[in-house]
C-alpha cells in the first residue's frame, strides 16, 4: 500500500489513522533516511493517542517513554547502536511489555518485520512532500482497510 503524504497535515491524518488501529504489541518500523519524517510519523500518532507536549526526537536517549497513554507507547531511535545486541542490553523488551513501539532505524535493532504486530513504513522523500510504502504484518490484515 502506498500512501501520498504531500504535507504535514497529512502526515497528522496518516498518525491518526494508524493510532485508531493501534494494540498493545504492535511495532511500527519507521524506515527510510534522515528527514525523511519518522520522528513527524511518530509525533502523529503520539498526538492522536491523546498526548498533548512536546514529543523531544530520541535521537541521544535512544527511548522514550508514554505510560499515560493508552496503549502505552515506547518511541525508540536506534540510529545510534551500534550493533542490534545494544537493543537487547538496554532493556527493550521490558519497556515494551503491554506497549506499542514506535521505532526508528528498526534494522539497526534488528529489525521487526518478523513480528505478527509490525507494520512497517518506509518513508521517502517526493518533492516538498513524502510517501509512504506500508506493509501490514499478519496482525495487521484486517486493520487499516479502509
Ligand atoms: N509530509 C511532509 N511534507 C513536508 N515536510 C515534512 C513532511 N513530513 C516531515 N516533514 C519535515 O521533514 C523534516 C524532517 O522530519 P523528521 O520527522 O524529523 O525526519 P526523520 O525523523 O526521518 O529524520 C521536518 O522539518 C518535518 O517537518
Ligand atoms: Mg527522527
Amino acid at each position: 500500500m502506498n500512501i501520498d503524504l504531500p504535507d504535514i497535515a497529512a502526515m497528522d491524518a496518516f498518525g491518526r489513522r494508524i493510532a485508531a488501529q493501534l494494540r498493545a504489541g504492535d511495532v511500527v518500523a519507521l524506515e527510510g533516511g534522515l528527514g525523511t519524517g519518522k520522528t513527524t510519523v511518530a509525533r502523529a500518532i503520539l498526538a492522536a493517542l491523546g498526548h498533548s507536549s512536546e514529543v523531544p526526537s530520541p535521537t541521544f536517549q535512544i527511548i522514550q517513554t508514554y505510560d499515560e497513554l493508552d496503549p502505552r507507547v515506547v518511541h525508540a531511535d536506534f540510529y545510534r547502536l551500534k550493533q542490534p545486541s545494544e537493543a537487547e542490553e538496554i532493556g527493550l523488551d521490558d519497556y515494551r511489555e503491554g506497549a506499542v513501539l514506535l521505532a526508528e532505524w528498526p534494522d539497526h535493532a534488528g529489525g521487526f518485520a518478523h513480528e505478527a504486530g509490525c507494520l512497517t513504513i518506509r518513508l521517502e522523500v517526493v518533492g516538498e512532500g513524502r510517501s509512504a510504502a506500508v506493509t501490514r504484518g499478519a496482525d495487521w490484515l484486517g486493520r487499516l482497510n479502509d
